[in-house]
């Protein structure tokens, strides 16, 4: 890789163990809060993208019928192919600003519901697909700032096959790879090169597709180390080389066979990369929840089974991989699993009886639960504080680069359905806190003084972190993540992975003011989205269109809220630590 290589599109993090005098006790769910940023904001939140400049792309689908938002400027939709209204003056998608927790309504011409995707390197969103007249669509929305009107651009037929439950991860060379679909056994890549621009198939989706009831969609897709793709679907998982299209590993079948992909929706999450420049790297995946064997059919003649409680835990860089099994506090079916800029796993949203579908879901789960990694095998989950609001189908959440999770969504209706039903279609958006961002840990927290927005850094090099804090520090017990920000849908994280880069070494450079060196990952394989001529940066800015931390202002509100977090340690579930990212990422 060059060292012009770019990684962009991560947030960053230091998290601190709070040590010696300031270690303090975590008790069961402590802190943690739920508010609502917006009680409407005219959709349901079925698709959530954070991009670069702090905005949070949303969309629902077309043909839900008259939203709660209109098109600007009387703008209307006309779409004779529409199952729902052929004229439509209402919006299904909007562009929601984290610092002023306002929204502006954005117009899609053609259908993107249960649709896939993913972020470029120069920070454009690339969605692909949908159904009906948009299942073969391509729509690129190219982030603006300030009162920028941006808004959905659409290329009619940008992919080979229609994508419908699809699965796009973005690969070491910034291209996206768009995988599976209902009734597409094969992938197809984003853009398309001379070398790639058919579809090809992909036996494992055949073999994975339960009869009449699929139980493989929206497969759990994630870059290994080693720069093959990890792709789970139903209940077991291949690794695959998409350069040499062949299977290079077969992994076990999950132990109890059950299925965890749509519609007996579990999720799953590339657990935190660590020690990346050690010469063994290894990669671990979690899957948790889902529904039994069956569920689905149950749930269509009104009999709904509970939900799965289990979670596999397999090593997939492992010669001879095995899935260890785990037990969660409470079943759950279509959950949502985020990494948090700590390195724990957030499992939120969803029920415990039922499977994904319209009307099929029940016994909506209001407490999320945190997965610490490291901890002991039996004490590894935390319950934490419920929400008020169920988040059923067709819900989403996504990390905020200030730590807070972003939860929207739940609409299990064809149409919007306010009143009469179980389950009213949802349209507000709420913020879940965890006990990290307390208040009362303010002293611990570390504020990014540098590197400064639209800094350029490569792959492989060291940088010098320095950062405040008003507590005392223990170098020990501080590490500097990196967490790239996800395109969520249908309770799966596409592109989410979190990158320990290390800490230890501080040292002070004056009053409440401290360095810590730490090298930035090697290559593509750990941080995909690199683009080797493209200008990189932490914080942004850069590269004239998409920069939204040029206009001082803005780069003031950026550094002023970038609120540090605080949570509990992987490895020290008992203590706390702190976590900030200051930095705008904008590329
Ligand atoms: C829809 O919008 C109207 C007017 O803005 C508002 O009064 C109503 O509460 C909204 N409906 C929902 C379900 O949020
Ligand atoms: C409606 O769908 C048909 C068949 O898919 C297509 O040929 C036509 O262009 C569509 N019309 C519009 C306005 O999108
Ligand atoms: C849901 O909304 C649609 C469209 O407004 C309406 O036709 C239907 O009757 C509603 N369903 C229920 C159960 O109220
Ligand atoms: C720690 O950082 C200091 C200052 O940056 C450097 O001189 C020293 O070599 C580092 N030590 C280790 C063990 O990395």
């Amino acid at each position: 890789m060059s060292p012009n290589s770019i990684l962009s599109f991560f947030l960053w993090h230091i998290a601190m163990l709070a040590g010696g005098p300031y270690r303090r006790t975590l008790t069961q769910a402590a802190g943690a809060q739920w508010a609502v940023l917006k009680p409407d904001i005219g959709i349901a939140a079925m698709h959530m993208q954070l991009l670069n400049n702090d905005r949070v792309v949303i969309f629902d689908r077309t043909d839900f019928g008259r939203s709660n938002i209109s098109l600007p400027n009387g703008k209307c939709r006309v779409d004779p192919n529409d199952t729902a209204l052929k004229t439509d003056c209402t919006a299904h998608s909007v562009e929601y600003d984290v610092a002023s927790n306002s929204i502006r309504p954005l117009m899609v011409l053609t259908d993107v519901w249960c649709s896939s995707g993913a972020l470029m390197p120069d920070g454009r969103l690339i969605q692909t697909g949908g159904f009906n007249d948009g299942d073969h669509v391509v729509r690129i929305y190219h982030p603006c700032n300030g009162n920028g009107n941006c808004d959905w651009e659409e290329i009619q037929s940008g992919l080979i096959q229609r994508r419908w439950y699809a699965t796009n991860q973005i690969l070491p060379d910034g291209r996206q790879i768009i995988i599976g679909g209902r009734r597409q056994f094969n992938y197809e890549f984003y853009p398309k090169t001379s070398s790639a621009k058919k579809a090809y198939n992909l036996p494992f989706l055949v073999q994975t597709s339960d009869p009449k009831v699929e139980n493989n969609l929206y497969p759990f897709v994630f870059l290994n180390v080693d720069g093959n793709l990890f792709i789970f679907a139903n209940n077991r998982a291949i690794l695959f080389d998409y350069i040499n299209d062949v299977v290079v590993k077969t992994y076990p079948q999950i132990p109890d066979s059950n299925p965890r992909c749509y519609p007996s929706t579990g999720s799953a999450v590339l657990l935190p990369l660590k020690d990346l420049q050690g010469p063994l790297i290894e990669a671990e995946v979690l899957v948790c929840g889902g529904a039994p064997k069956g569920a689905y059919t149950s749930a269509r003649s009104g009999n709904f089974l509970e939900a799965l409680k289990t979670c596999g835990r397999i090593k997939i860089t492992d010669p001879s991989p095995q899935w260890v099994m785990e037990s969660m506090p409470l079943p759950r079916v279509m959950g949502d699993m985020l990494l948090l800029p700590n390195g724990n796993v957030l499992i939120i949203n969803g029920g415990s009886a039922g499977t994904a579908g319209w009307e099929y879901g029940r016994n909506p789960v209001l407490n999320p639960v945190i997965y610490k990694p490291d901890n002991l095998i039996e004490s590894r989950f935390e319950t934490q504080n419920p929400s008020t609001i169920p988040r059923m189908y067709h819900s989403t959440a996504i990390l905020l680069r200030d730590g807070r999770i972003l939860v929207g969504g739940s609409n299990p209706h064809i149409y919007y359905n306010f009143t009469g039903v179980l389950f009213p279609t949802e349209l507000s958006l709420e913020s879940f806190s965890p006990s990290y961002l307390d208040s009362e840990f303010a002293d611990l927290r570390p504020k990014i003084v540098q590197p400064v927005s639209q800094t350029k850094l490569g792959y492989g090099q060291q940088i010098a972190v320095w950062f405040t804090v008003t507590g005392t520090v223990n170098g020990n017990m501080l590490s500097v993540t990196m967490v790239a920000p996800s395109f969520n849908t249908h309770s799966f994280s596409m592109n989410q992975r979190l990158l320990v880069l290390g800490g230890g070494n501080v040292t002070t450079l004056g009053e409440s003011t401290y360095e810590v060196r730490v090298i930035t990952p090697g290559s593509g394989n750990f941080a995909p989205s690199g683009s080797s001529d493209r200008a990189a940066t932490i914080g942004g800015g850069g590269g004239g269109e998409g920069g939204g931390c040029d206009d001082q202002r803005r780069r003031q509100d950026c550094d002023d809220r970038a609120e540090a977090t605080i949570s509990s340690f992987p490895h020290f579930s008992f203590s706390l630590s702190f976590s900030f990212s200051s930095i705008c990422f904008r590329p």
